[in-house]
């Protein structure tokens, strides 16, 4: 049976965020972001992050793959597979190098005004985020990030004047990207990225999280409504990492605790969506004793900052079980409580491949939220090998990427899920955001450069390059 036709205007697209590209870290009057002190780590352990630029330490991302100033070239590559839309962010530590100044830096504005020119001159649209894990770095020694409330007046601030400048040349934003992560509040990668937060010792992480979630919904909230005064055709959405999270078995007591695990990895995109919180969350944060400055401003600002539309990022699915011993609110835990999926594959570095699980979470996002929804990241990380006539023959990731759009396709036209577009990670190589790795690759774009920083940063086309400019030229006909 042939599907229905996807709608004429869909986005097609490649993803990536400034700090995983552009390198130039110091480069144009950049001040340094929280992505600037992580370190590079191996396959199955964490990157270190370090107090400020230590000598004798090797960060990654200062260099990246050079974007910054390979954009032209890498733009005209992307234009040569058909993007209709190219997401990236803006750095915010270019506009405010330490982000509490009162004045931005021109050089930075200057720079992703050249980018986004570059864009429109193939009729590109750029889909921007405001903050993927590069909070300017001045904000968490000074601040203590997002622990503080003046945090939000420093985002607001960066979000007015970006939305100010680039007035006719972004229509699609995202606030934060991957709000969500930071559920996960015992792991230090999340809070950093997420929020610039390291958790001390005798400190309730959970509580610290919630609280400063709490301040990044209200910035989200204020710059949402600010982007819409300036230019009442800005579309602004929120960013979610949507990972279901399926009960490991029938058992009442395991899908109870499959739903509370979901009611927790999406109470961020109720509250930006709906303009309110969830009953069960305000209930758990009066079991759990947690004392939240949450104001009856902030709640008013809520309600008037809802998102336009729902972005999200897409990479596999989790399982959960109930163990005997839960409280009565079956509190989730996502460092201990998640299981194997025995029925879906893993990648190398462990992530439960299920391209069906994107068909549920369209599904169970239209149910929920009645909103367009953009899927803004969906790949795979994997080893690629080039090859001496500089090929990569990455059918793995074709693969990946074909049966993902399959379902993607199958939700939009038998299930009616309204789809803006779809954007895989990533449209070229990246340095990986949780390990630091270049050899961890997800482009269609291969970048030559190793873990080690060597290489020629020369680009080369994937077997996939070819396939995904095919997917686009057919609009999601020849998979
Ligand atoms: C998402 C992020 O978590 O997944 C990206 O938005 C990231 O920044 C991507 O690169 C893949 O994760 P990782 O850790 O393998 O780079």
């Amino acid at each position: 049976m042939t599907k229905k036709t996807l709608p004429a205007d869909f986005l097609w697209g490649g993803a990536v965020a400034a700090h995983q590209v552009e390198g130039a870290y110091d480069v144009g009057g950049k001040g340094l972001s929280v992505a600037d002190v992580m370190t590079a780590a191996g396959t199955h352990d964490e990157r270190r992050i370090t107090a400020g630029v230590q000598p004798n330490e090797f960060y990654p991302n200062h260099e990246a793959v050079d974007f910054y100033h390979q954009y032209p070239a890498d733009v005209k590559l992307f234009a040569e597979m058909g993007f209709k839309c190219f997401r990236t962010s803006i750095a915010w530590s270019r506009i405010f190098p330490q982000g509490d100044e009162v004045e931005p830096n021109e050089a930075g504005l200057a720079f992703y005004d050249r980018l986004f020119d570059e864009c429109h001159k193939y009729h590109i649209e750029p889909v921007v985020t405001l903050s993927h894990f590069e909070m300017p770095y001045h904000l968490v020694t000074k601040y203590g990030g997002f622990r503080s409330r003046q945090t939000i007046k420093f985002f607001t601030r960066f979000a007015q004047t970006v939305f100010e400048r680039y007035r006719d040349k972004v229509t699609y934003w995202l606030t934060f990207n991957e709000i969500n992560n930071q559920i996960n509040y015992d792991r230090a990668f999340t809070l950093f990225t997420n929020s610039g937060i390291q958790v001390q010792p005798g400190e309730n992480a959970e509580a610290v999280m919630y609280q400063a979630s709490h301040y990044e919904v209200v910035a989200s909230a204020i710059a949402v409504q600010i982007a819409h005064t300036i230019n009442p055709d800005f579309q602004v959405g929120a960013m979610v990492a949507f990972s279901p999270v399926y009960p490991a078995t029938d058992k009442p007591r395991d899908v109870f605790k499959a739903q509370r695990a979901m009611q927790a990895r999406f109470w961020y995109s109720d509250v930006q969506v709906e303009g309110q919180y969830p009953t069960w969350l305000t209930n758990y944060f009066e079991t759990k004793g947690f004392d939240l400055d949450i104001t009856a401003a902030d709640l008013a600002n809520l309600r008037q900052g809802t998102v336009d539309y729902l972005g999200f990022s897409y990479y596999m699915s989790f399982a959960t079980a109930a163990t005997d011993d839960e409280d009565d609110q079956f509190s989730y835990n996502e460092t201990d409580d998640l299981v194997t999926n025995q029925f879906v594959p893993q990648s190398a570095w462990g992530w439960q491949v299920d391209p069906q699980g994107l068909r549920y979470g369209l599904n169970w996002m239209n149910d929920r939220y009645h909103l367009p929804l953009f899927i803004v990241e969906n790949g795979i990380g994997a080893i690629d090998q080039l090859t001496a006539t500089h090929e990569v023959h990455d059918q793995y990731r074709i693969d990946y990427l074909h049966d993902h759009i399959d379902q993607m396709e199958l939700a939009m036209t038998e299930d009616g899920v309204p789809v803006m577009g779809y954007t895989p990670w990533s449209a070229i190589d990246i340095v990986s955001a949780s390990t630091g790795q270049l050899s961890k690759r997800y482009g269609v774009i291969y970048v030559d450069r190793n873990d080690d920083g060597s290489g020629s940063l020369a680009r080369y086309r994937k077997d996939s390059f070819y396939w995904y400019q095919r997917v686009i030229a057919s609009n999601g006909a020849d998979l």
